[in-house]
């Protein structure tokens, strides 16, 4: 397989909009209630915590699988990149929404993992604690991709990946840039503290 056609598939599988499906499950449509997203966050605050993990486990696999395999298959560190940042747009820009989408924070945490387990840790760790002190799981989810493509950059040391996570930052900013109007004036959501 070559790799515009490992592209394309891997558009079109990221592209599946599990939240979508799971609430739709439930005879629900996510895009209507909470915060109207499709991604892990808002299907915990509609559907409960179960659901929730769910679809963070589905997200995150359309990310760490396609960039996993593509590691073993190409052995080629741009061709790796591409894979991930093609990723986090076909979640983000879905062909299945009219390429509407989610936010993009379970599936670049899946590419992160697959990219540098290394740097998904720390990560982890660092919206972990954004998120304990703040309450805010957005907040969390911005200043984590921000810091993820600095963080790739001194562990591994491998260009493609820094360039590839700074990517995905500016696409998961992007699409947060309701949350941070929020955040700016005080109205944002807030997971703990309430
Ligand atoms: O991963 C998305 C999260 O950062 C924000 O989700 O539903 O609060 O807009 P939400």
């Amino acid at each position: 397989m070559d790799l515009a056609i490992y592209l394309l598939l891997t558009y079109i599988i990221a592209s599946i909009p599990f939240g979508l499906l799971i609430s739709k499950l439930f005879g629900r449509d996510i895009r209507k209630e909470g915060s109207g997203n499709i991604g892990a966050t808002n299907v915990t605050r509609v559907l409960g915590k179960k659901a929730g993990f769910l679809v963070l486990i589905l997200d995150a696999s359309k990310g760490f699988i396609p960039t996993y395999y593509a590691y073993y298959y190409f052995q080629d560190y741009l061709y790796i990149s591409l894979v991930a940042i093609i990723a986090v747009i076909g979640h983000c820009f879905s062909i299945f929404m009219k390429f509407k989408g989610g936010k993009g924070v379970a599936t670049a945490l899946g590419v992160l993992i697959a990219l540098s387990g290394k740097t998904a840790f720390i990560i982890i760790l660092f919206w972990l604690g954004v998120f304990l002190i703040s309450g805010y799981v957005s907040l969390a989810s911005i200043l984590s991709a921000s810091l993820s493509w600095v963080v790739i950059f001194y562990v591994e040391n491998n260009i493609y990946y820094t360039i590839a996570a700074f990517i995905i930052s500016l696409i998961i900013f992007y699409k947060h840039k309701d949350n941070i109007n929020r955040l700016l004036s005080d109205t944002e959501h807030r997971f703990l503290h309430k």
